[in-house]
């Protein structure tokens, strides 16, 4: 990593190892740096530990061993509830399969992380999440439910969502896995337009290589180990 811009995020000797019986060694020693405002692609076959490294960067998992840092704090150490506003402040998530709630309108699905929280917060939950939803392009569609709405749609609204709390990071875990590659490219373009227009920190994990070129970076993971590309 070049320069001296500030890290976002630090991994120190990142390790999960899963199971009691079988072992699984799905990470195994990850030290990676990851810039503010950077937009970053991890790359690597099927079970090279990607979706791993995201669940442990955004505290959806715990390490076996190893440290991660998220804008300073040492957030392994979190627990409970610290880990729900840890990532209610900080995070973003994106998923392969999108995650809406079917019974829930786009804009509702956009509010959700927030719901909870709304009587807290120091704007309109409602009207920010209308915004959301033009910044992707589905205004017309805030109404509409998930099963209402394309593939690539659903994958807009889930953006929105991930954005609806202003995160300095989005990790997004093969956010296009589920659709057509001109739809997929179309995804990608606008999480990169949003990281540099809102400069959130952009945590991508793919095995398709052809969306590589929209990253600032590219690290690549065999066997739960960065290796050189
Ligand atoms: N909850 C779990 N329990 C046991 N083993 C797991 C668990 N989650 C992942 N693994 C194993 O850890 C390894 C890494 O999995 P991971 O999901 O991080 O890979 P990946 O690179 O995201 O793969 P893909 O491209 O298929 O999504 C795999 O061998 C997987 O079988
Ligand atoms: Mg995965």
């Amino acid at each position: 990593m070049g320069g001296n811009r500030k890290r976002m995020i630090v991994t120190e000797d990142l390790t999960k190892v899963y199971g009691d019986g079988v072992m699984v060694r799905a990470l195994s020693g990850v030290n990676l740096e990851v810039a503010c405002g950077e937009f970053l692609i991890v790359t690597g076959p099927s079970g090279s530990g990607k979706s791993t490294l995201l669940n442990l960067i955004g505290t959806l998992d715990e390490p076996t061993a190893g440290r991660v840092w998220v804008d300073g704090m040492e957030v392994s150490t979190l627990r409970g509830n610290q880990l729900a506003d840890f990532r209610r402040e900080h995070i973003g998530f994106i998923f392969q399969l999108f995650n809406l709630v079917p019974v829930f309108s786009a804009l509702e699905n956009v509010m959700l992380p927030l719901i909870p929280y709304r009587r807290q917060c120091a704007f309109d939950l409602r009207a920010r999440a209308h915004e959301l939803l033009e910044v992707v392009g589905l205004e017309k569609r805030a109404h509409h439910l998930p099963a209402q709405l394309s593939g690539g749609e659903q994958q807009r609204v889930a953006i929105a969502r991930a954005l609806v709390n202003e995160p300095d990071i989005v990790l997004a875990d093969e956010p296009t896995g589920n659709l057509d590659s001109r739809t997929g490219a179309e995804i990608v373009a606008l999480l990169r337009r949003l990281n540099e227009v809102r400069e959130v920190t952009t945590v991508l994990a793919t095995h398709d290589a052809t969306i590589a070129h929209e990253a600032d970076r590219v690290v690549r993971l065999k066997d739960g180990s960065l290796v050189s590309l």
